[in-house]
């Protein structure tokens, strides 16, 4: 059996099942898509849900120090001002004059530099990018600039080196509230779920009555108005995110970065992502909020990239927090007698590029059969306690109560798992269908299954068969597709 490698299949092969399957398509695609904004199909809304579920509980019931928030969309726009959005949220821009095509700075640079490093030249990719790190620090846009052309960086696109000033780009969106659209009703769609946690510690700090240390967890939608939008899912102007502020004592930041490091590696490894496939990564440049950051990134087909950051942001939003709306956002903490603003450690995964590092690590083809007969097949391989659908119970024909006894069954099983029932067409197409969309297990039910009260199951990843009492299939799958098999790796 031959395995397609994960080089082979290219970010094409993953769009187009998500598609054709059921799991992403394009944003109003009736009036040809909105760039960077996507829907998720029967399948990926399920997916997704169940990523996200995972990830809740996984901080909620694994963390008894850890609570959750639901916090609105809309803040006061002081919030942003406070948090260094307004101010610093920003992108390094650049135009190419022939193409009229626009480019995020940083990334061409970053881009040339790994170019370099696959010619061996690691040193200079290397300084190529501690320059830039320099030049942005000194918020030096004329220097980066002049970077991008003595490194002779060309647009992919013209193949001219014609590029406009460096310029910087704030990516929030703001909207108006209220009927009147003066600039004091501006408000900003939050570009990232944090600063409802941050504005709400007290709140939830007495309220679920908390002691330092402890976390706060929220999902939610985050807008960032990305200047260059591109890789599918990946860079997104309308996204979401699962992210944890944890607050300590302050002097106690580099044990607890270290604490959450840790464990955030070790649950996207719980999920079925092979260990080679991940690596951690200093950032070179630090956001404006953080002492120190790392990216957990997953081996994409087009190279290793983000998924999660783990950012260690001292008391900056508090303190910031404290200082404009002039309210304490101390804590006293009864173990040293003292007042303090905590400090934080966050956790911030997407839960779209997570959706996204699941497909392609997901994604298999593989040639069966042998001789004349040998085709390609395809399918998803999800953990099970991920998969959008859990079984699919197939009556081999649609007549001489099968359909009857698979019926009592998807009636028995529907209240637990998410099921598909299938009982017409011919049982490879069903099978093939199911392993298109991930289904880890199918029940077929035969004549024999009248006689014997016994069903087949047949196996996603390995096409085994084997029979089951049906009396013994909501144990067996309910193991099978259970989160613990998850938590207990964590
Ligand atoms: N609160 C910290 C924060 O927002 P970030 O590194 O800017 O940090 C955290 O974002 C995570 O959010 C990223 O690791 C990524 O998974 C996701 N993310 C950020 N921008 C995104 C975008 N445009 N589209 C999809 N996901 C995005």
């Amino acid at each position: 059996m031959k395995v397609k490698s994960e080089i082979d299949f290219t970010i094409k092969d993953i769009i187009a099942h998500a598609k054709e399957y059921g799991f992403v398509y394009p944003s109003s695609e009736i009036y040809d898509g909105l760039q960077a904004v996507y829907d998720y199909g029967p399948y990926g809304a399920e997916l997704k849900k169940n990523l996200k579920d995972l990830w809740w509980q996984a901080m909620i019931k694994l963390n008894e120090n850890v609570v959750g928030l639901d916090a609105a969309i809309f803040m006061h726009p002081l919030t942003w001002k406070a948090s260094g959005h307004v101010d610093s949220f920003n992108d390094p821009m650049i135009d190419n004059k022939d193409s009229k095509k626009r480019y995020r700075a940083d990334v061409l640079i970053e881009d040339k530099a790994a170019e370099l490093e696959a010619d061996g030249k690691a040193d200079e990719a290397q300084a190529l990018v501690k320059e830039m790190g320099r030049l942005l620090d000194a918020e030096d846009l004329a220097g980066v600039k002049q970077l991008i052309i003595d490194n002779g960086i060309k647009c992919p696109i013209s193949g001219t080196a014609n590029w406009t000033d460096v310029r910087q780009f704030n990516l929030m969106f703001s909207t108006e509230v209220g009927s009147v659209s003066e600039d004091a009703n501006k408000i900003y769609l939050r570009p990232e779920t944090a600063q409802g946690i941050f504005v709400n510690f007290l709140n939830v700090q007495k309220t679920a009555r908390m002691k330092v240390p402890f976390g706060i967890a929220q999902i939610g939608k985050a807008f960032r108005n990305e200047i260059v939008a591109r890789q599918f899912i990946f860079r997104m102007r309308e996204f979401e995110q699962m992210e944890m502020q944890f607050f300590i004592r302050p002097g106690e930041e580099k044990k607890w970065y270290e604490h959450w490091k840790a464990i955030r590696m070790k649950w996207h490894q719980a999920l079925g992502i092979p260990a080679e496939n991940l690596r951690f990564h200093d950032h070179d440049k630090l956001a404006h909020y953080a002492d120190a950051a790392v990216d957990i990134e997953f081996k994409f087909p087009f190279g290793f990239k983000e998924v999660e950051g783990i950012h260690s942001r001292t008391d900056f939003d508090l303190g910031n927090h404290q200082e404009l709306s002039k309210k304490k956002m101390q804590y006293f903490d009864p173990e040293i007698n003292k007042n303090y603003v905590p400090f934080v450690i966050e956790t911030s995964a997407g839960a779209d590029r997570l959706f996204f590092m699941l497909l392609c690590n997901g994604y298999k083809e593989e040639e069966v059969g042998e001789g004349e007969k040998v085709k390609t097949r395809t399918y998803l391989k999800f953990h099970p306690a991920l998969a959008p659908v859990k079984a699919a119970i197939l009556p081999l024909v649609k007549k001489d109560g099968l359909p009857e006894i698979g019926r009592k069954i998807f009636d028995d099983l529907k209240y637990d798992l998410n099921l598909i029932y299938e009982d017409s067409g011919s049982i490879g197409k069903r099978y093939t269908r199911q392993d298109l969309i991930g289904t880890p297990f199918c029940i077929a039910v035969d004549y024999e299954s009248k006689d014997d009260d016994s069903v087949t199951i047949r196996y996603r990843d390995t096409m085994e068969q084997e029979r089951v009492k049906i009396s013994d299939l909501k144990s067996k799958i309910e193991k099978e597709v259970s989160i613990k098999n998850i938590f207990d790796q964590l």
